[in-house]
């Protein structure tokens, strides 16, 4: 059932070199490489998706951390953007594990922080539209009056998450977008993923999960995150291109064999 679509791989938008971090003696990352490129495809406007996939534990929330420049690595570098200029806090829309929302603030006021940051430059009533496109596209209408509290951990997500779109910002990286959720909801979140993703050539979206099935479902490009060997640091183990794996971009792949086949595979790399 899989087959490759046509792409060409543009310009270097994200790369990261030699990033290693320790505490104290212990090494929990080691060399992390990897580059994110801009990917075209013919007559389609569309983003990137990037996985970063390893098991509990390994590092994730530490690489997600790096990677968003809200922490130093001991050594190594995160270089950002077609100028490549290293990473700074604010340049990477982030989903974290536990989303921040504005608990004493509805749900609007909430959105309507996030697009007065946007760097696009819009009339309020454009900005009014805006936050009622998106609410009213991921089943948020009816809670915008609403505080963070009263609303489930699904919801809050799918607020996290517009909040990010809304400020405008092309990268966008989230922790855990998967975890807690039914297998109803990790599918409405996967659609709206993909939804994000078709906004805009430049929107990439960064992935890191220890959920192989639905990161690897909608990415374009996977990189393995394992110990390469028992009491050693975690780094890039494998990268899968999906793309060239005939596996991006269609949106029935879970039941498609060689992907099932793939997603048993990395269970035993991770
Ligand atoms: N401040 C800290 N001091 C020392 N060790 C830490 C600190 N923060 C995290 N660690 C260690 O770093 C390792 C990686 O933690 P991290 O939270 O990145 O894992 P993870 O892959 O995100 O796990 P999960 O999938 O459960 O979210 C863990 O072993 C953790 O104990
Ligand atoms: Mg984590």
């Amino acid at each position: 059932m899989s087959n490759k679509l046509p792409y060409q791989r543009e310009k270097l938008l994200f790369k990261v070199e030699n990033v290693s971090l320790s505490y104290d003696t212990r090494e929990i990352l080691q060399n992390i490489n990897f580059e994110i490129y801009d990917i075209v495809r013919p007559g389609i406007v569309q983003g990137q998706v990037v996985s970063l996939i390893g098991r509990s534990g390994i590092g994730k929330t530490q690489l997600f951390k790096i990677l968003s420049g809200f922490k130093k690595p001991n050594a190594g570098s995160v270089r950002i953007g077609v100028d490549q200029h290293l990473v700074q806090m604010g340049d990477v829309g982030i989903v974290p594990q536990d989303y921040i929302l504005f608990n004493h603030r509805s749900i609007y006021d909430n959105l309507k922080i996030a697009v007065n940051h946007c760097s696009k430059k819009m009339s309020d009533k454009e900005k009014e539209e805006s936050i009622g496109h998106y609410a009213n596209e991921f089943q948020l209408t009816e809670h915008l009056r609403k505080y963070p509290m009263q609303l489930s951990g699904g919801q809050r997500q799918r607020v996290s998450i517009i909040q990010q779109v809304l400020t405008g910002n092309s990268f966008i990286l989230l922790d855990e977008p998967f975890s807690g959720l039914d297998v109803v909801m990790k599918d409405k979140v996967i659609e709206l993923l993909v939804k994000v993703s078709l906004s805009t050539e430049e929107t990439t979206l960064i992935i890191v999960s220890h959920d192989i099935e639905s990161s690897l479902a909608i990415s374009d490009t996977a990189f393995i995150l394992a110990k390469q060997s028992e009491n050693k640091a975690a780094t890039i183990k494998q990268t899968l291109d999906l793309m060239e794996m005939g596996l991006a971009w269609h949106p029935e792949i879970k039941s498609d064999p060689e992907f099932i086949d793939l997603v048993g595979k990395i269970k035993y790399m991770i």
